[in-house]
């Protein structure tokens, strides 16, 4: 298991390229199982989780051709195999997005139960509401979801009492092969889901709405050849611009687009870095020690929850007192005993964070427990005094591209140690 041994104090300085977005990646992947028809995608992040999505279509016999690293035709023509055992879907949650688009299309499939990050409970009950919404008859047997709809699926109205980003992506990609007209009331509004929206409609789907509170799908589709970009990380990108905030540094960020991080660049305003669009993306200026801000997560427009570790490890520094409150996943504080480890001063009651600032952190070796919860001991590390280990990367490696590697471009000192 690969380590990342980071030496605090480095002031950041530099450009990033931020990659294209693996929480849009790894939909549109899936998407890819409604056509006979070839699907060329172009600025896909390299990163593990997408090499899992990939591994899984292989599992049905899809053709994927890589021209560029960032580029992949898929053609899933021919399909064979449709179980979707665990060996494939336990080391990912988002696997389950498999589940509406083989329905869709065959009638029928066959799903384990998804793995993945282990923050909360994170049930798919919502995307079984949603299939059966169109029609499909859903029983999970043995840890496996089983899913039928022999006549097809038919249009249907998809009611969300709170938004999921993931069940309004099996709700729209199961619609486009629905009979009829489906609507979907309250679905997530993130700028993934417009995504998949667009890689849709290039794949012949009948779409409305993308981006409100309705959707409104017509099927079923006649599929066609079709090409997509995948838009850019805003995940990533708020990740740099906290690293750049927390070491006092300037970063251009290439690609990243202000609107998509606009709740973060507020918070990061407020906490006294600056925050501006420029020719190629966006610059971020750290300037001092920051200041102590509260923050709320929230579904989008709000603060992302998949940035709120990386807030945290900002505050941990910060002059004064913060409370970060986490309201879309009840367990999503794995770092922070780590971030204590390092010296950070942070009392948890249920769902919010209490984080005094600290004049300065102390490197230790720490264990990256999730996706987000490592990327935060990593941009603590970049601040504490002397040396920080971060064990278990292969969890930042499943949605951070060449993490060790963009940060040492932009003066950080930092190495991976191969193990
Ligand atoms: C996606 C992102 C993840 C991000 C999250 C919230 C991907 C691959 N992952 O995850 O990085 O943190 O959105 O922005 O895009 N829920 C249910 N039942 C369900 C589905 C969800 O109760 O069937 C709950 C979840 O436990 C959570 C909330 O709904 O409390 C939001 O989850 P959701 O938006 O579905 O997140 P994901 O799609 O899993």
């Amino acid at each position: 298991m690969d380590r990342l041994r980071i030496i605090g104090g480095r002031r950041l300085e530099g450009s990033v390229r931020i990659a294209g977005a693996k929480n849009a990646a790894l939909p549109v992947l899936a998407a890819c199982l409604l056509s006979p028809e070839p699907v060329t995608l172009t600025n896909i992040p390299r990163v593990s989780d997408v090499e899992t999505m990939l591994g899984v279509l292989r599992t049905y016999g899809v053709r994927i051709e890589r021209p560029r690293p960032d580029m992949l035709v898929i053609n899933a023509a021919d399909l064979a195999a449709l179980d979707t055992p665990w060996d494939v879907v336990r080391k990912m949650r988002a696997t389950v997005l498999v589940l509406g688009p083989l329905l869709a299309r065959f009638g029928k499939a066959r799903v384990s139960l998804p793995g993945g990050c282990a923050i909360g409970a994170r049930p798919v009950d919502l995307h079984l509401k949603a299939l059966s919404a169109l029609g499909a008859s859903i029983r999970v047997e043995g840890g496996t979801i089983i899913a039928d709809a022999p006549e097809g699926l038919r249009g249907g109205r998809i009611v969300f009492g709170s938004p999921s980003v993931g069940a309004t992506e099996t709700a729209l990609m199961a619609a486009t092969l629905a009979h009829g007209e489906t609507e979907i009331i309250n679905p997530a509004r993130e700028p993934e889901i417009i995504d998949l929206v667009e890689c849709l409609q290039a794949m012949g789907a009948d779409i409305e709405g993308a981006g409100t509170h309705r959707l409104v799908v017509r099927g079923p589709t006649r599929f066609r050849a079709a090409s997509h970009e995948v838009l850019p990380d805003r995940i990533e990108a708020g990740t740099y611009a906290i690293a750049a905030a927390i070491t006092g540094g300037f970063l251009e960020l290439t690609g990243a687009r202000l609107e998509h991080i606009a709740s973060v660049a507020e918070a990061l305003e407020r906490a006294g870095a600056r925050v501006w669009p420029g020719d190629r993306g966006l610059i971020v200026q750290g300037d001092g020690r920051a200041k102590a801000v509260d923050i709320t997560t929230e579904p989008y427009p709000g603060f992302p929850t998949d940035l709120q570790a990386q807030f945290m490890a900002l505050m941990a520094v910060a002059d004064g007192a913060s409370v970060l409150r986490e309201t879309v996943f009840e367990n999503r504080f794995m770092h922070v005993p780590e971030l204590v480890r390092l010296g950070a001063d942070v009392r948890l009651q249920g769902t919010t964070a209490f984080v005094r600032g600290v004049p300065a952190l102390k490197g230790a070796q720490v264990m990256a427990t999730d996706l987000r919860a490592s990327v935060s001991l990593v941009l603590a590390g970049l601040v504490a005094e002397g040396e920080t280990i971060v064990n278990r990367v292969y969890h930042l490696d499943r949605g951070y591209e060449e993490i060790d590697v963009k940060l040492r471009r932009c003066g950080a000192d930092i190495e991976r140690i191969a193990g």
